[in-house]
């Protein structure tokens, strides 16, 4: 793989930090299994080492002033592979949440988790339950891991929980099932009462969308959240990603003219 010399890279980021850089990153992580081909190793090693990049990328990232960064750990489709990768993938999850717990608390990352926790292993949704409290009063970047997350899904069970909002407000009610009290179950459902039913309600929408290994697709990936996101597509494949690459991609996105759908001034 070719690198920069590591004298530029103070240079990229003192030039990158004179730009605003993106709020909220998202990264499809992909490329692992092919990394690990490569080096004639199995799968697993590949994902082991896309574990180990994630570390010293969250620092880069926090330094620079990015505030959220998504990561897409495991997918709502990833469960159609083998039952040993899925099970080293989890594992991976807890060694990270394991070791890196008192890290995050030292450089104050919050931890977040998009996706539905109910059908992952009860042990890796118990370490990552408690690590989002005890790092939730954290305030410098948000790490928000994307397990068993799609937007497909994300919407399914954000519009499920808008009709129960409703109907759990009616029923609150003396007389709840009257006419008005129908109406307003009925009434139109606006993208803000959606949103604040996603995962993401609590945080901004992605700004850049960076997709590594060559792949051009957006996965079932924050769908809705990057609607107006500019996309960075990489050949790099996930394990050899690094902070150089991610400045790159930042100064990518300080390129691009975003206008969200208005003109220029
Ligand atoms: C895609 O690569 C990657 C994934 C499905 C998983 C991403 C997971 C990690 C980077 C490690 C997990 C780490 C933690 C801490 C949760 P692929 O396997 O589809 O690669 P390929 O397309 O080359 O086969």
């Amino acid at each position: 793989m070719s690198r920069e010399p590591a004298s530029s890279i103070p240079l990229l980021k003192s030039k990158i930090q004179k730009s605003p850089v993106p709020v909220h990153i998202g990264v499809i992580m992909d490329g692992n299994g092919r990394w690990a081909k490569k080096q004639g190793l199995n799968r697993n090693e590949g994902h082991r080492k896309g574990a180990q990049v994630i570390d010293g990328l969250l620092e880069t990232a926090s330094d620079l002033g990015v505030r959220v960064i998504s990561l897409y750990a495991f997918s709502t489709e990833n469960w159609k592979r083998p039952a040993t990768e899925i099970s080293a993938l989890f594992n991976l999850l807890d060694e990270f949440i394991l070791s890196k717990l008192e890290k995050m608390k030292a450089n104050s990352i919050r931890l977040k988790v998009s996706g539905n926790l109910k059908k992952i292993p009860k042990n890796s949704r118990q370490l990552v339950e408690n690590a989002i409290i005890e790092t939730e009063k954290n305030k410098k970047i948000v790490l928000n891991f994307c397990i068993n997350y799609g937007s497909m899904d994300e919407l399914e069970r954000a519009v499920t929980l808008v009709i129960q909002r409703r109907v759990e407000k009616i029923s609150a009610k003396k007389n709840p099932w009257d006419n008005s009290a129908i109406k307003n179950i009925l009434k139109k459902v606006d993208y803000k009462e959606i949103h604040s039913a996603l995962d993401t309600h609590d945080i901004p929408d992605v700004d850049l969308l960076i997709r590594t290994s060559g792949e051009m697709r957006l996965s079932n990936f924050m769908l809705l959240q990057s609607a107006y996101a500019e996309l960075y597509f990489t050949d790099t494949l996930w394990p050899d990603f690094s902070d150089i690459h991610l400045m790159q991609a930042i100064e990518e996105f300080q390129k691009r003219n975003r206008k969200f759908g208005g003109i220029d001034e």
